[in-house]
């Protein structure tokens, strides 16, 4: 199967982009055919100084590599490297209606707190539309939050083979039972904009602080809790095998243990789970110009790639092809 997805280098991957999204790239790399990407037009429309956002994109590439991404079991490059996909963006944009755009919660949302939205927040939905379907993918991997974009993205396939012809492949999102929604650490879904994030790498006595302030009930330490609905316990079972989590549900239904405790046990479980990747990371950074090659040669093929859907989309709409 034919598999994409993308993550905007807006700042520092955390256990939300990775439970949610990066796991399934990497479970789904042996026997699909996978194309990952760096959002940097995405990232455009958030992160506005030159340098971060370079600096950031390079970042995104050796995390996903250190993580397990194969560049040679599935395409790893950078969204800008492929201008197909924004002339894509165009043609898309002039079958999208107004309205549809209006009801996405990344726009809506930054409407309603008041604050200026441009025409690239707007249309964010469509160059996401481009990006999955310049590439003919069949299954989009990702968290809860972008199930919209892939409705989106299917409403606008859908009306423009109907207006059009058969021209592109309707793709479907796949999210995770456990890891669609990760909570960060005030309990809300772990974003980069609400600063509630655990990253991935970085100091790890930084991140154990972290771990340490997640915020928690304040009901009695011999209080039975439940611990379904707690997002402490959520985050254990991220990583715990399901004989720890068992036994961790155990003690919640039995009470009198402390919050501590769990925190300890996260960040202890989280510690070991990132272990390998952190090493790799740190091999990695030391050999920027193999992370380069990479990107070079996955721009190379995911734009062979979108220039066939490309050539496709302008001949049956009445462009004309390219010379
Ligand atoms: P981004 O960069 O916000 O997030 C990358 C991936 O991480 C997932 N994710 C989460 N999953 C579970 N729990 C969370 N708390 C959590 N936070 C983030 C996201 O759902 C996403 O899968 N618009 C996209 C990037 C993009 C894209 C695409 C994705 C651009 N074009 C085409 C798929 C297909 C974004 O902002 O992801």
């Amino acid at each position: 199967m034919r598999c994409l997805s993308g993550i905007q280098p807006t700042g520092r991957p955390h256990w939300g982009n990775y439970f949610g999204a990066i796991r399934q790239y990497i479970d789904l790399q042996d026997d699909n055919e996978g194309f990952y990407f760096i959002a940097d037009l995405h990232a455009l429309t958030t992160v506005r100084q030159a340098d971060a956002l370079r600096e950031n994109t390079i970042n995104a590439a050796l995390d996903l590599l250190a993580l397990g991404l194969d560049p040679k079991k599935a395409t790893l490059f950078v969204q800008s490297q492929v201008p197909e996909v924004s002339e894509l963006c165009w043609i898309l944009m002039t079958g999208t209606p107004m309205g549809l755009l209006e009801r996405c919660h990344a726009y809506k949302d930054k409407k309603a707190k008041g604050l200026a939205a441009d025409a690239g927040l707007f249309n964010y939905p469509v160059l996401m539309a481009a990006d999955i379907l310049a590439y003919d993918s069949q299954l989009v991997p990702v968290g809860q939050d972008q199930i919209q974009h892939i409705e989106v993205t299917r409403d606008l396939a859908q009306a423009f083979n109907h207006h059009f012809g058969e021209t592109f492949v309707i793709p479907k999102a796949q999210t995770l039972v456990h890891g669609a929604k990760v909570p960060g650490t005030d309990g809300e879904k772990m974003s980069k904009s609400y600063d509630n994030t655990l990253p991935l790498f970085g100091e790890v006595k930084r991140i154990r602080k972290q771990i340490m302030r997640i915020t928690t009930d304040s009901r009695p330490m011999e209080d039975a809790k439940e611990p379904e609905g707690d997002h402490l316990f959520q985050l254990f079972q991220l990583f715990a095998e399901q004989e720890q989590i068992d036994e961790m549900a155990a003690m919640y239904r039995r009470g009198g243990f402390g919050y501590g405790e769990v925190k300890k046990a996260v960040a202890e479980a989280s510690e070991a789970y990132f272990a390998d990747a952190r090493q790799r990371r740190a091999e990695l950074e030391s050999n920027l110009d193999y992370v380069h090659e990479v990107l070079r040669d996955g721009a190379r093929r995911a734009r062979e790639a979108a220039a066939l859907v490309l050539s496709r989309a302008k001949k049956n709409c009445g462009l004309q092809e390219s010379v």
